[in-house]
């Protein structure tokens, strides 16, 4: 428009029109930069309160004694997003009182209100909330998933910790570092800490704790928990706190990265435990394929050494076999391949297995989640599916030659087929078998 107004213009008017334009321009470059200074304020605030949501199944571990070992640890972070936490906990709503007045009880009643509120029977089969909440003496529904690093484990965290009503242990090995604890002496500090988180207890937690103070993503995963500790961070490392808040919640959920499955054993056996467990397996191809780019795994043989991550996942098959035997109705597996492709379906599986409905909550995260990368249409959607392949297109034959060789007993009990020339690979390989226990 501006442009034509020049035409007829007198020079006069056409100079202070190309000034005007000229100061418009600035106008809307100093516009600009303001608004990519908020832009990028916003992302280092929301950053720092975050760290990167499923990129982090670690953290660098401080220096520590051997001593300060035994009492706990923890993984990673979470995002401010609302998924997962979406349970009728907008502290927004918090009651205005003065914060100096508020006390741990008071917190404690109104997450109290705010979960009969989110509380439906029908999520439970019938089951009246006093009988699942540990507060009450009631028996919750626990479950653990044991996996290892990058192996779906974030995703599948968080579609249960969509359940209302849901309390999530994230990643409680985390001081162990990047190792795998496959038996004595180790085994006993690590289930010390799973059984009491399980139940609640936060006492013998000192290490854990120390290592939440300084670690965000210790509890940001647990977004109900998280809810209140950014409102009420003087509470949130107190034991007298955490314990009575963790038994208001009638599901306790974990997952578990550090533990292999025939340790579970003696949690399963804990009939007043009442725990269910699902082994989420990867292809070994995409999982250590995924580790190649996280700084802190290449230096460690329990998490980048082929032979070493596929003699876990072979005996990883034979405790399954075993487990499943032992407790048909409370153990479980799922390969995170077949979770990709058929997401819903599998969801329902792993639900029904707790015994508990496809909550609308459930299914708005999964619609949220295969829609949100690409921000687009149906092709996010697709893009989740493919998720789980990609190491297809980026790992060398090589490299995945290399793998198939350490690995066959372990790809041929979990179904995982050969890749066998370069071109099979690079063509819409479809790596999936068929497995079975037997
Ligand atoms: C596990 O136990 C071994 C043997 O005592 C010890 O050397 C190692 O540091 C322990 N690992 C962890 C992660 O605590
Ligand atoms: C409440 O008070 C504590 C300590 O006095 C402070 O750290 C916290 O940020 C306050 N919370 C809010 C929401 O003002
Ligand atoms: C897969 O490839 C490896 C390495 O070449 C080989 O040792 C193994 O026998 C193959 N497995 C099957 C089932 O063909």
């Amino acid at each position: 428009m501006e442009k034509v107004g020049l035409t007829t213009a007198t020079s006069t008017a056409a100079a202070s029109a190309r000034t005007r334009e000229r100061m418009s321009r600035r106008k809307n470059l100093a516009g600009l930069c303001a608004i990519a200074a908020v832009c990028i304020v916003v992302l280092y605030a929301s950053q720092r309160y975050t760290a990167n949501n499923y990129s982090t199944e670690y953290f660098r571990p401080r220096e520590r004694t051997a001593n300060q070992r035994i009492l706990n640890s923890h993984n990673k972070y979470y995002g401010s997003r609302s998924y997962g936490g979406s349970s009728g906990t907008s502290y927004d709503s918090y009651p205005s009182v003065h914060n100096s007045s508020i006390s741990i009880e008071d917190v404690l009643n109104y997450q109290r209100v705010l979960i009969e509120a989110s509380f439906d029977e029908r999520s439970f089969a019938g089951e009246k909330l006093k009988d699942l909440t540990p507060e009450t003496d009631g028996r919750p529904r626990r479950s653990i998933i044991i996996t290892t690093w990058r192996s779906g484990s974030t995703f599948l965290g968080d579609i249960l910790n969509a359940l209302p009503g849901n309390y999530y242990h994230y990643e409680p090995l985390l001081d162990f570092d990047i190792v795998q604890i496959r038996g004595p002496p180790n085994d006993s500090v690590a289930l010390h800490n799973l059984r009491h988180l399980l139940r609640c207890n936060y006492n013998e937690m000192e290490n854990y704790l120390d290592f939440g103070r300084t670690h965000n993503y210790l509890f940001s995963h647990n977004t109900r928990l998280w809810q209140q500790c950014l409102r009420f961070p003087q509470f949130c490392y107190d034991p007298k706190f955490l314990g009575p808040f963790c038994q208001l919640f009638p599901l306790q959920s974990m997952k578990v990265v550090r533990l292999r499955a025939a340790l579970v054993e003696p949690l399963l056996e804990d009939e007043s435990l009442n725990v269910r467990v699902v082994l989420l397996i990867r292809d070994p191809r995409g999982s250590l394929q995924s580790r190649r780019h996280r700084v802190w795994c290449p230096e460690h043989p329990d998490c980048y050494d082929p032979v070493t991550v596929c003699d876990d996942m072979q005996r990883d098959y034979e405790a399954a076999i075993h487990l499943s035997e032992r407790f048909p109705k409370r153990f479980l597996v799922i390969r995170y391949e077949d979770l990709s492709l058929d997401t819903y379906g599998k969801t329902k599986e792993i639900l029904d297995f707790y015994g508990l409905p496809f909550h609308p909550e459930v299914k708005a995260f999964l619609d949220t989640h295969t829609t949100q990368d690409i921000g687009g249409v149906s092709s996010t959607y697709r893009d989740s599916k493919s998720a789980p392949f990609h190491w297809t297109k980026e790992l060398s034959f090589d490299y995945v030659q290399k793998v198939q060789e350490s690995c066959v007993a372990a790809m041929r009990s979990w179904g995982y087929r050969n890749a066998t020339s370069e071109r099979e690979l690079y063509d819409d390989f479809n790596p999936l078998l068929k497995y079975r226990f037997s």
